[in-house]
């Protein structure tokens, strides 16, 4: 059947106000829908040209409604929203793959191969430089004259897209190359990483603030570096270990070891455990030392990769279609197992997300024992994905079934498939309570705030007294970017919880003054003593000052994670001001305290609305005056009244080089200034970067003054 022919779009000419209104929109939800689909799943589904017609639109219709721009519109957001996508690059030399080896035959295959490519005697081997292969992007950073000029990912090996200012904001990457004789055009070649240790964290941090989760440190690295706003990859944890080249006006070493030697002499940092090779054997025991290290690296990687040394010989051996003939990748078996899913446990999260754990029959995948996978939520076992669409084609888990198990990213346990012959004749689809396993109360499937969808996290309905969430809170309230307790931690908060003696944040500071009085004192517990006791003493008592971001942060209220607590405190500056705002801003939406509320760049509704719904309750609200009873909240540092950009409004734009946007948004609203997202009329002052574009163009048409990153620094330098 033919496609439904379109409707062309109406004129934009033509349209009237309450039809521009609709289709901005509709405009708006479009661009939203093929950004995610872009940037979030690297999977677009329109021509660049086709997304960019739609900007063109809808900035067409704005133009002759300026009154209908909203903050929602995709001209007004900050970051997100791109004004066009990465430009793309040519590489000058191609960014190629590795064949495989999988075997240690199909090594001495390569070796041999080599001699005879070479008509080398049986004697004479070639030596070979043996690397880690790391799981993670690989770049091309092109210099000129020592300068760093570009940077571009690998893309389809001939085409990359340019991420330079992104690249810029990795500490790995020097921004000037060292050294004398540097040749006047260098690529230096490597891959962008993220630690293993960095990943848990930031993926920690995603969640807290109810944001994307990566599914591994590789997944989260390309995320990370192919963000639009270049301040979000300088909050990434990113790294880079060089190992190639591309173009390069003359060679500064004649084999592979010196050139990754001299590289690194450049300032790049190169790894550590590049090995010369000089026969099969060498290069064997150093593929099973590496895959002995492997968990221990710290980063993840894939198998080793070995290449020839003299570049006189990869010179002539050159390449079969895509792969060189001078190296080959030996990879590691994959990290999987197969085992029997023996039950599924329902935890119950700090914000009651109900989340379902895989219990297996105990199995090691890759040297290390899995008895636990997560099944992230009841659509994932249903086999339903985040977007709708089927998974794992369509089979839901049962328990009984036999399963795949497999270590992500060398991490978190994940179930890739079930093994559908090996499934038991009376296992029935798994049944998602919809009640909380801790309290009983319903638990329910809300509709996203943001997508309108209905959530698949099923949540306890019973936010105040479902025990399982008070203890979470608590685990939260002390953990180590909260309170920060020595000595009170996930364990003793379980202890302390189930008997009873710590059920809110306020008996953790009447502790001491409770267990003066108790018969059973702290000391006789199991595993405590007079100097565990005394220390945890010492401890909280050394919490009861504390700065306001902190505090905030330590509630555990809905989407408010660190970043956020930072922001609220610097707005309200004492905690007073901040509970009695919160407190004001829940009469309502035309509340000035809830607008005021809202304003704060950074704040939007979906926040502001979780902050007022916690203050709403007043058992909350107790909880927080039982605490401030205890404990002492210091002031988050003011914004200085006195600077000469106090009260003026600031816009950022362009690819910063000097500082990050987040520094010198920080920078700014410490100073009294506002941090705008869009020029207007009211703009005092725009700062622009390389590639400034609309913004600039805007600030120049309604006369708006116009800084240089050095200017602006000039401006608070010393403030
Ligand atoms: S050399 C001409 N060395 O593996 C080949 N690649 O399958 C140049 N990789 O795209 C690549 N670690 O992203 C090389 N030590 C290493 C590597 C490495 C990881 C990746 C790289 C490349 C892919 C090839």
């Amino acid at each position: 059947m033919a496609a439904k022919p379109k409707k062309a779009p109406v004129d934009v000419e033509k349209l009237t106000k309450a039809q521009a209104k609709v289709e901005l929109m509709r405009l708006a939800l479009e661009i939203e829908e093929h950004n995610n689909r872009y940037y979030q799943d690297d999977a677009p589904k329109i021509s660049d040209a086709a997304y960019d017609a739609l900007r063109q639109r809808s900035n067409a219709v704005e133009a002759r409604f300026p009154e209908l721009v909203t903050k929602e519109s995709p001209s007004q957001k900050v970051g997100a929203a791109p004004s066009g996508r990465f430009a793309k690059v040519q590489h000058a030399i191609p960014m190629l793959s590795l064949g495989n080896a999988f075997t240690d035959q199909d090594v001495v295959d390569f070796v041999e191969r080599v001699q005879r490519f070479l008509k080398l005697g049986a004697d004479e081997i070639p030596t070979i430089v043996a690397e880690p292969k790391i799981d993670g992007l690989s770049l091309s950073l092109r210099y000129e004259n020592g300068e760093l000029v570009r940077g571009a990912t690998r893309g389809d090996g001939t085409t990359g897209e340019d991420v330079t200012a992104n690249v810029r904001t990795l500490s790995d990457i020097p921004h000037k190359l060292k050294g004398r004789n540097v040749p006047a055009v260098c690529e230096v070649r490597g891959e962008v990483y993220m630690l293993k240790s960095d990943f848990l964290a930031l993926n920690k941090r995603q969640a807290e603030a109810e944001d994307t989760i990566f599914a591994n440190p590789r997944n989260s690295a390309a995320g990370s570096l192919r963000q639009k706003d270049p301040s979000i990859t300088a909050s990434r944890p990113l790294k880079f270990f060089a190992y190639a080249w591309g173009e390069m006006s003359a060679m500064p070493a004649p084999t592979q070891f010196e050139m990754i030697e001299w590289i690194d002499k450049a300032g790049f940092v190169t790894n550590p455990l590049t090995t010369r090779c000089k026969n099969v054997e060498a290069i064997l025991k150093f593929y099973r030392e590496i895959e002995t290290k492997r968990a221990t690296l710290g980063y993840d990687i894939d198998g080793v990769v070995y290449k020839v040394d003299r570049l006189d010989w990869q010179q002539r051996l050159g390449f079969v279609s895509r792969n060189p003939r001078w190296a080959i990748a030996h990879k590691f078996a994959a990290e999987q197992a197969t085992t029997v899913l023996n039950d599924i446990e329902i935890q119950v999260g700090r914000t009651g997300a109900l989340t379902p754990v895989a219990k297996l029959a105990p199995v090691t995948v890759g040297g290390v024992v899995v008895q636990n996978a997560t099944l992230h939520n009841e659509d994932y076992i249903k086999a339903i994905g985040n977007d709708g669409q089927p998974i794992r084609d369509g089979v839901d888990i049962r328990i009984g079934d036999t399963v795949v198990v497999q270590r992500a990213g060398d991490v978190i346990p994940q179930i890739v498939s079930v093994v559908l012959d090996k499934r038991p004749r009376n296992a029935k689809p798994y049944e998602f309570p919809h009640r909380c396993p801790a309290c009983g109360s319903h638990a329910v499937r809300e509709a996203d705030p943001k997508t309108g969808r209905e959530d698949s996290v099923r949540r306890c309905t019973n936010t105040l007294a479902c025990p399982a969430q008070a203890k979470e809170r608590l685990k939260h309230f002390v953990a180590r970017n909260a309170f920060d307790i020595d000595g009170l931690g996930d364990k003793q908060i379980e202890e302390f919880f189930t008997d009873g003696l710590v059920m809110s944040p306020v008996d953790i500071f009447t502790l001491e003054k409770r267990d003066a009085r108790a018969t059973k004192k702290l000391a006789d517990r199991e595993g405590y003593g007079a100097t565990s006791v005394r220390n945890l003493f010492a401890a909280i008592e050394a919490r009861r000052k504390i700065a306001l971001a902190r505090f905030i942060f330590a509630l555990g209220i809905r989407h408010v994670g660190e970043g956020n607590a930072k922001l609220l405190a610097r707005h309200y500056g004492a905690v007073e001001n901040f509970r009695a705002a919160m407190i004001a801003a829940g009469e309502g939406p035309l509340a000035e305290a809830y607008l005021d509320l809202n304003s704060i760049e950074g704040i939007g509704a979906v926040v502001a609305n979780a902050i007022v719904e916690f203050f709403a309750e007043p058992h909350s609200v107790k909880a927080v005056d039982d605490l401030l009873d205890e404990i002492e909240v210091q002031p988050a540092e003011k914004a200085k009244a006195d600077s000469p950009i106090a009260g003026k409004t600031v816009v950022f734009t362009g690819s910063l080089e000097k500082f990050t946007r987040d520094e010198a948004k920080a920078t700014a609203e410490r100073l009294g200034a506002k941090a705008a997202g869009s020029v207007s009329k009211k703009t005092d002052y725009v700062v622009a970067g390389p590639g400034a574009g609309s913004k600039l163009a805007e600030a120049q048409k309604l006369g708006v003054q116009v800084l240089t990153e050095d200017e602006w620094l000039a401006l608070v330098n010393g403030l």
